[in-house]
């Protein structure tokens, strides 16, 4: 595993994302706890990208609760199809989230949150059983490259469940 991230300036997004996920599955090789794999891969994109906050939720029964994030301190529950992590379980997709102002049931944990990123995460079953959620400060600060990239790390995280 990997002692330090390397984390180089003035890199595009996609050149980041590039730098940072290789480092993300030399971190998580070899460690099966799920948790212990999740904890260090939101502190990875945290301090990578230096979003607001990124975190997990898991599905359990009729609600999202809480699980490991980098940032400040977060609602603990997300009842099934309220919010945009709701939503993007209810409807299993990936919701962008340009403006949080103008999604009409955007649930505030944070108040800097502007814009938001929301992956649901598949159980061997094909069922959702986690939510990974990304906010920044900034609005309109997620696009195709996030969407992509973000699957592919998604797509590390599955074979844990
Ligand atoms: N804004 C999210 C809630 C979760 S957090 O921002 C950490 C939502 O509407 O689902």
């Amino acid at each position: 595993m990997a002692e330090e991230l390397i984390i180089t300036n003035n890199l595009s997004k996609e050149e980041k994302y590039k730098e940072l996920y290789p480092q993300i599955f030399a971190l998580i090789q070899g460690e099966d706890d799920l948790i212990a794999s999740l904890s260090n891969i939101m502190s990875a994109l945290k301090y990578g990208f230096g979003w607001l906050w990124v975190g997990v939720y898991f599905v359990k029964g009729k609600e999202l609760v809480l699980g490991p994030f980098q940032g400040p301190i977060a609602c603990t529950r997300i009842q099934l199809g309220r919010g945009v992590s709701g939503t993007a379980w209810h409807k299993e997709e990936i919701i962008i989230v340009p403006d949080v102002n103008e999604f009409p049931d955007h649930i505030i944990c944070n108040a800097a949150s502007k814009s938001e990123i929301v992956l649901p995460i598949l159980n061997k079953e094909g069922e959702v059983a986690l939510i990974l959620d990304v906010d920044s400060d900034k609005l309109n600060d997620f696009d195709e490259i996030d969407k992509e990239y973000l699957s592919k790390i998604v797509q590390l995280i599955e074979p844990l469940l």
